[in-house]
């Protein structure tokens, strides 16, 4: 993918693969939307997917995967200990980062479990890139706290800055200077998830590693959304141009003393683990796994997924297979862009990021902008996105809240899911709503829950706001859904 030229020179992603299996979708009316994300509190996650078109909430366990993958499946040998599948994962592991041990986990916050109760203590502190939603919940729970050390551009959602992921050294050494005894590692996140699947370039990677290694830290990559930094890695880094995906991931996992993931992502199956080279961290780690997981060759995973698994980390070092996500996004963030919809860029990994504040600046950050549009994108076109603004963020300690320092509508895109046609049609119901933003209100919450309120918090809508979108929305589109 990537390298085909259309002769009309159309520039439009082309799929090196083909469809095997499908599943039906449905389109319901928009009064049915209306009253769907009404039932569902205001909240996409709590929608149900018969009312669903397009389901761009995540690309968490839901990208297609290849008929390898499915035939491996039958091969999986089931036992409770020393099952012949958990080899052939840890030998896959070993193939792509040469590490030596593996725990396994059932999902990546399981594995951010283990290590939050492994290293962090009250007072702790974890320097970041930038934080996960499930990271910074686990650290918490354990009175440590975060330190975002994204550079600046990091979180400037107009940029053509390549690598919007990266650290800012300087703070990093500034902060190892007054807090070295209470840092017990440094977490780098790759395709770092919530400034819109942005990727550390090696180079910083590696510098990062150098400093943790000078004073004497271990480093912890969050591997989740490795696949798309690597393809960013190759495609946007000179000095990497001509390395392979399997070099360069190489040369990534040398430099971490710790790698965890969840494979609900990389490797395009459902699971997660931790993987490492060092004896001392494993088996510090070790007896959490059955404690909380399951015995240490399964780790609360299928064996159908862990083979999956393996065969889909292998395909991860195929530069065709990783491409096919950055580059959809690509398409549909220029798309928007055309069209003079604010978005994200560069585009990122995992999926198009619309940058609610600019879609929507009549709407106070209190009232939730990322939110509200989440909201109005599923009533415009049966698109279900996720909210990743201040309805993400904890309150503070005092209940004051945390208003983010971006307020993105994630729209996701599952790896080999969507057609081009799909992603027009997204373009098109987005594109309707921008020239209507103006109908667009906020929203507040009803039902507040004190963790991770955006998985199951309940909002309700500031005004009748939503009434009239869809009546705007008859007037435009008539019977059309
Ligand atoms: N780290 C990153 C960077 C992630 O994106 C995720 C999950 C996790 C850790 C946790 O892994 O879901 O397997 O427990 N991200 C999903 C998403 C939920 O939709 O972005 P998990």
């Amino acid at each position: 993918m990537g390298k085909i030229k259309f002769y009309l020179g159309e520039e439009i992603p082309l799929e090196l693969h083909k469809a095997k299996i499908v599943q039906k979708l449905d389109l319901v009316d928009v009064e049915r939307r209306a009253a769907a994300i009404a039932e569902a509190g205001n909240n996409t996650f709590l929608l149900k997917n018969k009312d669903i078109f397009l389901d761009m909430l995540t690309d968490s366990g839901v990208n297609a995967m290849s008929d390898n993958q499915l035939a491996a499946m039958m091969i999986a040998d089931d036992s409770y200990a020393g099952s012949a599948t958990f080899t052939r994962l840890t030998d896959a592991l070993k193939d792509i980062f040469g590490t030596d041990y593996f725990l396994p986990a059932h999902q990546g916050r399981a594995a951010e479990n283990i290590l939050a109760v492994t290293f962090v203590k009250k007072g702790s502190i974890i320097p970041m890139n930038y934080h996960f939603t499930t990271t910074k919940a686990h650290i918490t729970r354990l009175g440590g706290r975060v330190e975002e050390l994204v550079i600046d551009e990091g979180i400037k959602t107009d940029s053509e800055y390549p690598f919007k992921g990266n650290f800012d050294l300087e703070k990093l050494k500034a902060l190892i200077m007054k807090e070295r005894d209470n840092i017990p590692f440094i977490r780098l996140e790759a395709g770092t998830n919530l400034i819109g699947g942005q990727p550390l370039s090696l180079e910083n990677i590696k510098a990062v590693s150098a400093i943790a290694k000078e004073n004497g830290i271990i480093t912890v990559m969050d591997a989740s959304l490795l696949q798309d930094n690597l393809y960013f890695i190759k495609t946007r880094e000179e000095q990497c141009r001509n390395k392979s995906i399997r070099e360069i991931t190489r040369e990534i996992a040398d430099a971490m003393d710790i790698i965890y993931f969840s494979a609900r992502k990389l490797g395009f199956a459902r699971g997660g683990g931790i993987a490492t080279n060092r004896e001392d961290l494993y088996l510090k780690m070790r007896e959490l796994v059955p404690m909380f997981e399951g015995f240490l060759t399964y780790g609360g995973m299928s064996v159908r997924e862990m083979e999956a698994m393996a065969v889909g980390l292998e395909e991860t070092m195929d530069m065709d297979v990783i491409s096919q996500g950055p580059l959809f996004i690509e398409y549909m963030t220029r798309e928007l862009i055309k069209n003079g919809v604010p978005v994200v860029t560069p585009a990122g990994g995992l999926g198009c990021h619309l940058n609610a504040l600019e879609f929507i600046p009549h709407v106070r950050q209190e009232e939730y902008p990322a939110g509200s549009l989440a909201t109005a994108v599923y009533i415009a076109g049966g698109i279900r996105g996720m909210e990743r603004g201040t309805v993400s963020e904890q309150r503070e300690e005092d209940g004051s809240e945390h208003l983010a320092a971006v307020e993105l509508l994630r729209l996701a895109m599952p790896r080999r899911v969507f057609t081009l046609s799909q992603v027009k049609y997204a373009v098109d119901r987005i594109k309707w709503l921008y020239d209507n933003r103006s109908l667009i209100g906020g929203l507040r919450f009803v039902e507040e829950p004190s963790s991770l309120r955006f998985f199951f918090g309940r909002l309700e809508p500031t005004s009748d706001w939503q009434d009239r979108l869809v009546r705007k929305f008859k007037e435009d589109f008539g019977d059309s859904l």
